[in-house]
């Protein structure tokens, strides 16, 4: 039976039951105490609201607060209804994470403000209601499995190549844009290079059905229909979603629908998926991870459709070592990159170490490109390249390939540097050689056909003379050599190669045995 009561909406007996004791309780509150929820809007029709659970008592106040991913416990909480402070804190990991909320109760509301960074000097101010007991609870845990080895699934036998939305259009993704990157892919040269996935990242999610299925908010209005459309310019479509309760951006994870929904997935014909730690940070421990991801990586394998697995927890746990044996295909070795040759190059020539841990279908990720988002010079982003070709990386362009420049596309396009990122030994380079100041680096990556591909790098902030002496990267009886980005060919018989490279640049060859 349906009723119009309480607010004019339709609804059962028992939901109206429900309903009015709800009211009732939240009349009867006063003072701070009580759970108040802010709605967060992206305009695509995903609920996303962070929760404040008070209780006061006296001047003292205690309690939770679940923002976006975070979930802490108020640590100090000091003040009345006219004027109050709490400081939130959590353990990510083995740091501990803080926020503080300034606030007062002004009617029903409480207007709250916070700093989004320590440094921040603006204040973020929102405006929380209060909503009944128990909403927005954290779910409770789920049981970790027994730990065993995830067959591998046969795919990513070269570093995925493809695109990504998160660097460009982070929250503003939508179905429009996906099309758009396909349609450019297809028909610009990359595809036939190479490129081959389209990967929305994260704020896709809508909220859960009656069922529990995972549905897409109103920026993808039919995720189906957007697999078939990527399909059939001979591409693949990638997701993202989150072992948490919540991803990165506060939307909706997978944590206790982990089956449902790599069958979700698998249903509507996704073929890669990116699990990015985020809101899973407040409920397991670093160690917990394997088992967690693990999970996802049965999961998908048991839907019997081809997907690739992208591990993304920031490098943690030396997830190197046991990424593989979770059914990732590929990890990321650091936390995010940033369009800024500071962030780049502080994660691509960080990767050394990690060479010993990548072969083909289980790769190092130091993160996706960000080669034409402008903040960087063309050289830096030949550098940007150059490096993550040696490191055998995923190459996921970041950037709007509808609008590119030329130099953007030749960059992001250059076979010779490609063919040393897909090399088929799948053996990622490393450092041979730097200079003193750490200003200038040599480092080479040995090739399936016996050739050797050696980038010379001058991260210096001026242009600087570099040299290699053959014998000394290992090449005595090297041949014919090609210089890959200005396809020249270069002399070899004398015992060493002398070049200027650019300031922030890189000059990279291809050695034949
Ligand atoms: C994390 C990831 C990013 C991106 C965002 C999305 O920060 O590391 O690559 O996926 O989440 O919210």
């Amino acid at each position: 039976m349906m009723r119009r009561l309480c607010g004019g909406a339709r609804v059962s007996i028992a939901v109206l039951a429900m309903t009015c004791i709800a009211v009732a309780q939240l009349s009867a509150q006063s003072g701070l105490t009580g759970n108040w929820a802010v709605e967060n809007s992206n305009g695509d029709g995903a609920i996303r609201r962070s929760y404040f659970t008070l209780a006061q008592q006296g001047d003292s106040i205690h309690g939770s607060i679940r923002a976006t991913q975070f979930f802490y416990r108020i640590k100090e909480g000091t003040g009345t209804a006219d004027k109050f402070t709490i400081v939130g804190s959590m353990m990510d990991g083995t740091s501990e994470r803080k926020v503080t909320y300034e606030g007062r109760l002004v009617g029903d509301s409480l207007l709250l403000a916070t700093r989004r960074r320590a440094t921040d000097t603006m204040l973020t101010r929102s405006v929380a209601r209060r909503v009944p007991d128990g909403e927005g609870a954290m779910p409770a845990r789920v049981a970790l499995p027994a730990r065993h080895t995830v067959k591998y699934n046969g795919l990513a036998k070269a570093p995925p190549m493809g695109w990504n939305s998160w660097n460009k259009f982070a929250g503003r993704v939508d179905d429009a844009a996906v099309r758009g990157m396909a349609d450019a892919m297809a028909s610009n040269g990359m595809r036939a290079v190479g490129y081959e996935y389209i990967n929305i990242d994260d704020t896709w999610e809508g909220n859960r059905d009656a069922q529990g299925n995972i549905t897409s908010n109103s920026k993808f209005p039919d995720m189906k229909a957007l697999a078939d459309y990527v399909h059939s310019k001979g591409l693949k479509l990638g997701i993202y979603s989150s072992p948490g309760p919540n991803t990165c951006a506060g939307y909706e994870g997978s944590h206790g629908h982990e089956v449902q929904d790599a069958k979700t997935f698998a249903t509507w014909g996704i073929d890669y998926l990116k699990y990015d730690w985020c809101g899973a940070r407040n409920m397991y421990t670093d160690e917990e991870m394997p088992a967690i991801y693990q999970i996802m990586g049965d999961a998908l394998l048991a839907t019997g459709r081809p997907i690739v697995y992208s591990l993304c927890q920031y490098g943690r746990l030396d997830v190197w070592k046991w990424g593989a044996d979770v059914g990732g295909n590929l990890w990321r070795t650091t936390g995010d990159i940033r369009d800024a040759w500071d962030s780049m190059t502080r994660i691509g020539f960080s990767q050394n170490e990690l060479s010993q841990y990548a072969k083909p279908g289980h790769w190092n990720d130091p993160d996706m490109l960000e080669i034409g988002n402008g903040a960087m010079t063309d050289d830096e982003y030949r550098t940007h390249m150059s490096l993550w070709a040696i490191l055998a990386a995923p190459l996921l362009a970041g950037n709007d390939l509808r609008a590119m420049t030329p130099s953007t596309h030749a960059i992001l396009t250059n076979r010779m540097v490609i063919a040393i990122d897909q090399d088929p030994l799948g053996k990622q380079g490393s450092r041979v050689r730097a200079s003193a100041a750490g200003d200038q680096e040599i480092w080479t990556r040995q090739l399936a056909d016996g050739a050797t591909a050696v980038a010379l790098f001058n991260r210096g902030t001026a242009a600087a003379p570099m040299k290699v002496r053959w014998a000394d990267v290992g090449l005595g009886n090297h041949g014919a050599a090609t210089d890959v980005w200005t396809l020249r060919r270069v002399d070899t018989a004398a015992p060493e190669y002398e070049a200027l490279v650019p300031s922030h640049g890189v000059v990279m060859l291809r050695v034949a045995r």
